[in-house]
């Protein structure tokens, strides 16, 4: 068989420094995109004296405005595995996270699904990138992680989720030959590889070391009957392999819960000011019957969903389909 070639998207990262060399001694090659001139140097010594061959292209991921302009990079570099380890990581404008996080990754995996030669894209996400309650938190865990990501990390909260959804609704237009996988550690750390939690856990309040995450894309990657899947992870008590190998044979998915049927638009909320009245969104017109053609509309008259001032920090998120009419809330992100 021939060897695998990985494009490997924010080659510069620490993540991506680890997985590199865990790539090439399987003798893959990798192709690192990385956006700064003066790293390749250092970005090539990853390379030594391992069997695969590294290849550091600059790029800036920034700058990929399109489908069309992420295929052709993958069209330029034909690999069969992506991994998507870049992020604006809080640097510059707060609109980068958008640029870099959600859209430039959306296009990404747009343009991998659309290329049939590719038969694996990993994401690294993280663990709360979620629009819901999963059934294996408790409430409270949930509250307190969920408005503490809204509080500290909207931003990349939302660019998260909207790429998160994305990949598990453009996996669907491959068969088997195709696998999503999502993978999403909590706060990430230096420490060496370790044990891990992976699969379903009851937190997201955790540590996750960054040499696990790049052994657990490695692991991902190797593994032959990888299906698509959202796998959370924490640094736990389980051999990596072991863990992966059972979340495998279990079909485990962390996607499980996720609310399929508003991932065609998902649309955020903001409250106009923190001393708003209860924020009212009317999802009008719940459209999108399955399968187009012709798309047509549906009005369904559905109640409306209040949220109670309490309930509402400045920011709150709302998914929903359709139009929606929230007088007293300012529509952040639409994402068709
Ligand atoms: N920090 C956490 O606790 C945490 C937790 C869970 C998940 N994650 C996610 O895990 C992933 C990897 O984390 P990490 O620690 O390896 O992050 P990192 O070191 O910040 O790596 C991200 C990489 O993306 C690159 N990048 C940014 N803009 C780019 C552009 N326009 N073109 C090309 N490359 C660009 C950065 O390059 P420059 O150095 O040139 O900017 C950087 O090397 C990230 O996607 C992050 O969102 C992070």
């Amino acid at each position: 068989m021939a060897a695998h070639h990985v494009l490997l998207l924010g080659g510069s990262g620490k993540v991506a420094q680890l997985l590199t060399p865990m790539l090439l001694q399987r003798s893959w090659n990798v192709t690192s995109i990385i956006r700064n001139p003066d790293q390749v140097p250092g970005l090539q010594k990853l390379g030594e004296n391992l069997s695969g061959k590294l290849n550091v292209l600059v790029r800036s991921i920034e700058d990929v405005k399109s489908e069309g302009q992420a295929k052709s990079l993958i069209d330029e570099v034909k690999p069969d595995y992506v991994v998507w380890s870049a992020g604006a990581g809080g640097k510059g404008a707060p609109e980068r996270t958008f640029t870099i996080d959600r859209d430039a990754a959306i296009h990404f995996i747009r343009a991998s699904v659309a290329t049939p030669s590719i038969t694996k894209f990993v994401m690294i996400s993280f663990i709360t990138s979620r629009l819901q309650k999963p059934a294996w938190w408790d409430q409270a865990t949930w509250d307190t992680e969920h408005a503490r990501t809204l509080k500290n990390l909207e931003q990349y909260y939302q660019a998260k989720v909207a790429a998160d959804q994305v990949l598990v609704e453009e996996s669907k237009k491959r068969k088997d030959d195709f696998a999503a996988i999502c993978l999403r550690p909590g706060l990430l750390t230096m420490e060496p590889v370790g044990k891990v939690s992976l699969g379903k856990i009851p937190t997201s309040n955790g540590t996750s070391s960054r040499a696990s995450v790049a052994n657990l894309t490695a692991l991902l990657l190797d593994a032959p009957d990888v299906k698509s899947c959202w796998l959370d992870m924490l640094d736990g008590d389980e051999d990596p392999e072991a863990a992966v190998k059972r979340c495998i044979a279990e079909g485990v998915d962390c996607a499980e819960g996720e609310p399929r049927e508003t991932r065609k638009m998902v649309v955020f909320v903001r409250a106009a000011t923190p001393y708003c009245p209860p924020v009212v969104v009317r999802p009008a017109v719940v459209a999108i019957p399955p399968p187009p053609p012709p798309p047509s509309a549906v009005i369904i008259q559905p109640a409306p969903i209040v949220f109670p001032v309490a309930a509402l920090p400045l920011v709150s998120m709302v998914p929903v389909t359709g139009l929606i009419a929230a007088p007293n809330a300012v529509i952040l992100r639409r994402i068709a």
